[in-house]
This record gives structure tokens, C-alpha cells and sequence, in this order.
């Protein structure tokens, strides 16, 4: 019997945290990599030459981007144009431009876990984009559709990029996208970015750069506990590990502990103990191919109408519509 079972968490972070560190074998959540300095982080990644995916999806924005958007406008009148986990908005901009340009009647719409990335975008469209109106959200993809489910009549178009998906299990991402049909009407879009298989090679250097940016991202999660929830993680003592399974099409993210040693995490009033290489598992992304795809479409009740590649075919963004 554990003498923490009565204990009463005051965030959803503090509870995660307890359960993932109790739990055998431990495990973190990606979704609290993001505070400044993993959002500064996440953006360093996405200038590095070995994260393809970012200039894979922002290439097929602009080379599609009358396509898209017209896709997007077909019914004409309003719509809110939904962003799930829209971090800096750097490729969503390309889209902005153009739908503002053409005179589109949209409202902007990102949500994210991190406020921090939210005042960013909020302050940089206002700077490049003033025209387009903005309304952030902050909170969990399950939070902020909840609270949308109940409030929304505008025709939606709902954005999942940067291969979020790939953060959940194929249960976990079958249920999300229920989630998401049961709020879309019959015109309604999701534009879903989806990183593809590929070399293998090609997706471990994506995760596991020479120059550390990922690790010290997959490290920041220790950092937040320390600073948040008074830990006393010492973050040299564990090792940043990627693999990649071909087969499931699974990239998985992990720190491992380096030697044998015990943590306090003061705000929890608990010890998490670590015996030498032991694991916590921090993130899994998911990669897929068109019949994953179509699996997950089939099984969530939505269906494939188009989509839209890169010339290497490393990246593919799928427009999916309520399926009946
Ligand atoms: C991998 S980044 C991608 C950002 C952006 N979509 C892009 O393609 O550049 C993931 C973003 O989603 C946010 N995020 C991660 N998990 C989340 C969750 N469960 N709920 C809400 N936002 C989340 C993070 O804060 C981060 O800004």
C-alpha cells in the first residue's frame, strides 16, 4: 500500500506527475514539455536540418495554399478556423496570409496548452497580420473542444498539424478524432498534417539531434517539476534515448536514469525512487501510412477527401470530413 493514495492534487500536472512516478514502468506526459523555455526549445527543433517535418508541411502549404484554402472557403460565409496545439503558427501563417488577403470572412481560432505560445502568436499576427482576428484558448485539445463542443454554431474548420496525432496511441487518437466528429457538422473540415514512414534512420536523427536541442526538450519536463513542483531532479543524471520501431511505425522518447538514485519532489511530498537505467517514457510519435489512415478515419466515423503531399513524400496532409 502506497501512503500517498488519499492525496489531493491542486493541477492536473501535479496528478499526472504523482501517477507517472508511481507507475511501473514510469512515463511523463510530451504535452508538459511546453512552458517558455520548451516552447523556445520546440521552435530551435524546428529550425534544425534533421526535423524535416516542419519544412515538409510548410512546403506543402505553399505550394497549395489556393488549393487549401479554397477548400476551406468552399461554402463561403463565416467560419472559425480551430487550430488544436498551434504553437508558434509558423506554417498556419502561410494559410492566414493568403485567406486575409483574398478578403475570407474567418475568425482564428488557436488553442494550446501553453499560454506562453499563445501570447507569442497573439502578439506576432498582430504585428504581421493584423487583419485577421484572433481568439486564443488555452488548455488541453479535450478542455478546449469540450468547452467548443457547447458554444459553437460558425462552420468549423479544425487544424491538427505538425503531426500532433502522432503524440497519441492509435486508441487514444481514434477516441480524440470521435471527439472531434462529434462536434463537426455536415460541411465541416479537418485538415490533419501527418508525418509519414520513411528510413528509419531519417526519424531517429529527427529525434535524437548531435547537438542536444532534443534532449535538453525531453529534459525540460524534469526542469518544469523542479521549478513548479519543488523537485530536486538533477537533469545530467539521466540520458535522453529515442527508438524506432519500423514495424508500428513507432518513435518513442525516453530518459533514462543514469544510476541508481532517489528524487524529492517537495510540493508532492513524495520520493520517486530510480533504480540505475531505469526508464521514464516521455513521448511516443507516431508515424503512418495512408491505410493507418484510413483505418483511423474508418474507426473514428470520418472520411478521406483529398490530400496533399511534399515532393519527397516524407509528410501528408489529410482533409477529413464527417463520414455517415
Ligand atoms: C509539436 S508542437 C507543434 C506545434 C504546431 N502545431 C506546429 O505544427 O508547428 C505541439 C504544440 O501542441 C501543444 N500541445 C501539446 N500537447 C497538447 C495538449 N494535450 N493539449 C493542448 N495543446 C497541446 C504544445 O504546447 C505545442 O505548442
Amino acid at each position: 500500500m502506497h501512503r500517498h493514495t488519499a492525496i489531493r492534487f491542486e493541477t492536473l500536472f501535479e496528478e499526472e506527475v504523482y501517477k507517472g512516478l508511481t507507475d511501473f514502468p514510469k512515463h511523463l506526459s510530451s504535452k508538459y514539455f511546453y512552458d517558455e523555455k520548451g516552447d523556445k526549445l520546440f521552435q530551435d527543433i524546428m529550425a534544425m536540418p534533421e526535423y524535416y517535418l516542419t519544412d515538409a508541411e510548410f512546403s506543402i502549404f505553399e505550394n497549395h495554399t489556393e488549393e487549401i484554402t479554397t477548400l476551406f472557403r468552399k461554402q463561403g460565409g463565416h467560419f472559425n478556423l480551430i487550430e488544436l496545439g498551434a504553437g508558434d503558427g509558423k506554417k498556419t501563417k502561410i494559410l492566414l496570409n493568403h485567406l486575409s488577403q483574398n478578403g475570407a470572412d474567418f475568425t482564428y481560432q488557436p488553442i494550446d496548452i501553453s499560454q506562453n505560445v499563445l501570447n507569442g502568436l497573439k502578439a506576432s499576427l498582430a504585428k504581421e497580420l493584423p487583419d485577421v482576428p484572433i481568439q486564443t484558448k488555452q488548455g488541453t485539445y479535450f478542455e478546449a473542444l469540450n468547452e467548443l463542443n457547447g458554444s459553437n454554431t460558425s462552420r468549423k474548420v479544425i487544424l491538427f498539424l505538425g503531426s500532433n496525432i502522432g503524440n497519441l496511441l492509435h486508441d487514444q487518437a481514434i477516441e480524440f478524432l470521435k471527439q472531434v466528429r462529434a462536434l463537426m457538422q455536415e460541411e465541416d473540415l479537418l485538415f490533419l498534417g501527418v508525418d509519414q514512414k520513411k528510413n528509419p534512420q531519417t526519424i531517429l536523427d529527427a529525434y535524437n539531434d548531435k547537438t542536444g536541442i532534443t534532449a535538453a526538450f525531453n529534459k525540460n519536463i524534469l526542469s518544469r517539476i523542479n521549478a513548479e513542483l519543488g523537485g530536486d531532479f538533477d537533469v545530467d543524471q539521466f540520458l535522453h534515448w529515442e527508438v524506432y520501431d519500423p514495424e508500428s511505425g513507432t518513435a518513442k522518447s525516453y530518459l533514462v536514469s543514469k544510476k541508481e538514485q532517489t528524487v524529492t519532489i517537495g510540493k508532492l511530498d513524495f520520493q520517486a525512487e530510480f533504480g540505475p537505467w531505469e526508464t521514464i517514457h516521455t513521448e511516443i510519435s507516431q508515424k503512418y501510412d495512408d491505410r493507418i489512415i484510413m483505418w483511423l478515419a474508418e474507426k473514428s466515423g470520418l472520411q478521406v477527401e483529398t490530400e496533399f503531399t511534399d515532393s519527397k513524400k516524407l509528410y501528408k496532409n489529410y482533409v477529413l470530413r464527417k463520414a455517415y
